[in-house]
């Protein structure tokens, strides 16, 4: 038997099964993909510092020492200044543009927030990241991973306490110097992505990542509209030690999207993920809304930078939740939307794409894989 494609560097390195990683906001989802043989990496962005340390302990009691992760929002372009500041920023045009949607469409005013950690929509994203961040090195979390910026300040302070740094990246350049800086493993991770999305697409960006990573420590992951074993058997082809996925963790039996937006995933096609920038100022690829529509009409205003839009927004996207608007309201979610089918545990997912990749390794090689 020839060896087996799915024990990648991946496996050999961080001592998972199968080179399958999950992006969730659920602990369970984490959990449960972590004992499936995976990897888990829990979105912490929003959550206050005490929240995040019992979220991480809870992981720990139950995956041991299986490897799991947190992944923190920490942009590189942000416009920075004090909450006044920030605030005079935004124009006229826009406040009356969300009053508009108010009124034109009856959206209540939210009620007053309480304590929260820092979010896309908070002008304290940077420091509420960096808070997060000491505590994934107290609590010597084995895998920090990085949205949105470069990770490689951070790099020496992680190692040292045996913390692993991954970076996501949407553009060649962005690649470049994720490697020369030594990060440990670089999520190159193309447009057709749930959540903030860049410009390249999977099959464009993964292999030209994969060659500058070549006679380095750094790994590739790819990520992207990866929804079934053809797309894992695909991306290791490529050369990525894994794939790193997100949407179709959305419609697990353990995630906590709400029952209707699950079972419109379950419905959704590709084209159904469209990506706007209208709720952080970055490109957010989700479900198509009234939201990204209103802002997508004729006389909407251009949205504005981070973090100035989501400080504009978050008031109004909160009355649409509390009010729970079901129309209005959404989830970020990528074109690999299409190969969410039903709805079904997290294991599962983990077990059925193992399956098709073997099998699409089988009838490629003709030589029996795994087993
Ligand atoms: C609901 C949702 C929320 C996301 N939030 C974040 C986030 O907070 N930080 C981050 O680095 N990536 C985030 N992403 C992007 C994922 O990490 C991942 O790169 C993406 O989902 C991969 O593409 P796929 O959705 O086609 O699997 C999110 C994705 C989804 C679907």
């Amino acid at each position: 038997m020839a060896g087996d494609p799915l024990q990648t560097r991946l496996c050999e390195e961080y001592g998972c099964e199968v080179p399958i990683v999950a992006f969730a906001h659920t602990r369970d989802v984490i959990v449960a993909v972590t004992n499936a043989g995976g990897i888990g990496i829990l979105g912490g962005t929003g959550m206050a510092p005490d929240k995040l340390r019992s979220e991480i302990a809870w992981i720990r009691e139950r995956v041991g020492d299986r490897p799991f992760g947190v992944d923190l929002l920490v942009p590189a372009s942000f416009v920075e200044g004090n909450r006044e500041d920030l605030e005079s920023m935004i124009p006229q045009e826009h406040r009356d543009f969300v009053e508009s949607l108010h009124t034109d469409n009856d959206i209540p005013k939210p009620k007053p927030i309480q304590a929260q950690g820092a979010s896309i929509s908070s002008p304290n994203l940077l420091q509420g990241a960096r808070e997060a961040l000491d505590v994934l090195l107290e609590e010597r979390v084995p895998i920090f991973a990085s949205g949105l910026g470069s990770p490689a300040f951070v790099l020496e302070e992680a190692h040292e306490v045996g913390t692993k740094v991954w970076g996501l990246v949407g553009l060649p350049r962005q690649a470049r110097r994720q490697v020369e800086a030594g990060v440990d493993v670089i999520v190159a991770q193309g447009y057709d992505s749930g959540g903030h999305s860049g410009t390249v697409g999977t099959f464009t960006l993964v292999p030209e990542v994969v060659e500058m990573a070549e006679g380095t420590d750094t790994l590739v992951l790819a990520a992207g509209g990866v929804s079934n074993g053809k797309h894992l058997a695909g991306a290791l082809a490529m050369g990525a030690a894994g794939v790193w996925t997100g949407t179709i963790w959305l419609a697990t039996h353990e995630s906590e999207t709400q029952m209707f937006i699950k079972q419109r995933l379950v419905e959704a096609q590709a084209e159904d993920a469209v990506q706007s920038r209208a709720t952080s100022g970055k490109p957010i690829r989700q479900l198509r809304s009234k939201w990204s529509d209103a802002w997508k009409a004729d006389g909407a205003p251009e949205p504005l930078q981070m973090p100035l839009q989501g400080m504009l927004v978050g008031e109004v996207q909160r009355g649409i939740r509390e009010a729970r608007m079901e129309d209005w309201m959404t989830t970020p979610a990528g074109q690999s939307v299409v190969g969410v089918h039903e709805m079904k545990p997290a294991a599962e997912v983990v077990f059925d794409m193992v399956e098709e990749a073997q099998d699409h390794f089988e009838q490629l090689t003709g030589e029996p894989v795994g087993a």
